[in-house]
């Protein structure tokens, strides 16, 4: 099978945990004689330096024209004082809207030999396993208008969806529900916010057309708690942008490191990309210490969810799970009697595990 694979490595971390990815996929090209050819564009704060926008036209007509696309992380301090429309977090709202990528599925699950390596008790983490379905191109984070008013003493930003944008996001969430466990919880602010008794609203009227999902709604704040007492009684969360943005954050904590938290940004029917939660790091970056597995396994959601290529996708998370089994890590997370290794190291042990299981094709 023949593939174009568009890479946008972006900044900080992301082209380390790129190259991470990168090699996964080669790994996984000559096991099953597939060809994935693959082109690297820039975004974010390297697209800033080189074209002067943090999304060039290029960047966008690459991705249009791609089977899926990958992105590492955007942004970091260099480009931090800029104006709004040059930083590079802009790149990265540009694209998700560009390509339509309203739906962001970031499944949680924590892994067996990481469970002491949360900050939270072991028997809180046991059995969480979730998915939080973020509506990624609407609300506040795309608000018009945004901006100072007052000569710079007052700021405005708005909040809008509309009834369609809900919906969509909503249908996606009940379907991703029917796959699983079968429980929905929406997450709002409807004691508050307009948007979120809309959201509501269209929650409650779906329900009819899934008689086998069972809905619950939780207000936001409520549910940021419940997400660190009892995580397990979770198994789809939808909720709009920006509560989802903090709440994956926050449920990253489950599983160790928000190193680990792999996500796929999906459209209606054109191209996925396919992203970690996390962002460039700046912190680390450079090191050749950053976890990678968030990248990888975003990548095997890559193979899942826009080439189809499943036992290459399952093949992928098993050899994450068999790394981690043997107690390698990477500096970002605390485990007992387990062997830190940097980026390439574990990535090596990932490939090594691909090239040497047999694949019964
Ligand atoms: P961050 O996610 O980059 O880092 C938060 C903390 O987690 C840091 O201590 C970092 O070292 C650690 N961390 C994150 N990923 C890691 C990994 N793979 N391995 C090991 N440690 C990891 O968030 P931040 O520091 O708030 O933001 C830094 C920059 O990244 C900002 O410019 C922000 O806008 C951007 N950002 C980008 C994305 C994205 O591109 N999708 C996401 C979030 C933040
Ligand atoms: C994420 C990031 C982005 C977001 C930022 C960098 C715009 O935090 O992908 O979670 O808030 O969506
Ligand atoms: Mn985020």
């Amino acid at each position: 099978m023949e593939k174009k694979i568009v890479l946008l490595p972006g900044d900080g971390i992301g082209p380390e945990v790129m190259d991470a990815a990168k090699r996964v996929l080669d790994a996984i090209a000559v096991q099953w004689n597939h060809s994935f050819s693959f082109e690297s564009h820039d975004i974010g704060g390297i697209a800033v330096d080189n074209h002067n926008t943090p999304l060039p036209d290029q960047t966008i007509n690459a991705c249009k024209q791609a089977d899926a696309v990958l992105l590492g992380a955007v942004g970091g301090p260099k480009w931090d004082q800029l104006p709004s429309h040059l930083r590079p977090e802009k790149g990265l709202l540009g694209i998700r809207k560009a390509l339509d990528l309203f739906a962001n599925l970031r499944p949680v699950k924590g892994f067996e030999k990481l469970l002491h390596a949360s900050p939270l008790k072991e028997e809180v983490i046991n059995g969480s396993d979730l998915l939080i379905v973020r509506e990624l191109t609407g609300g506040l984070y795309f608000g018009t208008p945004s901006e100072r008013t007052d000569n710079g003493n007052a700021v405005v930003d708005t909040l809008t969806y509309t009834k369609r944008e809900i919906e969509r996001i909503v249908d996606k969430a009940f379907q991703s529900a029917q796959l699983r466990r079968k429980h929905l919880t929406s997450v709002d602010k409807a004691n508050v916010l307009e948007s979120s008794k809309l959201w509501r609203e269209i929650v409650e009227e779906k329900k009819a057309s899934y008689p086998d999902v069972t809905v619950e709604h939780v207000l936001v704040d409520a549910a940021a708690m419940k997400l660190i007492t009892n995580p397990s009684q979770f198994d789809v969360i939808v909720t709009e942008n920006m509560f989802g943005d903090i709440l994956s954050d926050e449920a990253s904590v489950l599983t160790g490191s928000l190193g680990m938290l792999p996500s796929a940004s999906l459209s209606e029917s054109g191209v996925g990309l396919y992203e970690p939660a996390h962002g460039s790091a700046p912190d680390i970056a450079g090191l050749g210490i950053a976890n990678p597995i968030a990248m990888i396994l975003s990548t095997a959601l890559m193979l899942r969810y826009s080439l189809q290529l499943e036992e290459e996708a399952k093949m992928i998370e098993a050899a994450v799970i068999s790394i981690v089994d043997q107690g390698y890590h990477t500096a970002d997370l605390q485990v007992q009697n387990g062997t830190k290794v940097n980026t390439l190291e574990l990535t090596d042990l990932i490939v090594n595990y691909i090239n040497t299981n047999e694949v019964h094709a």
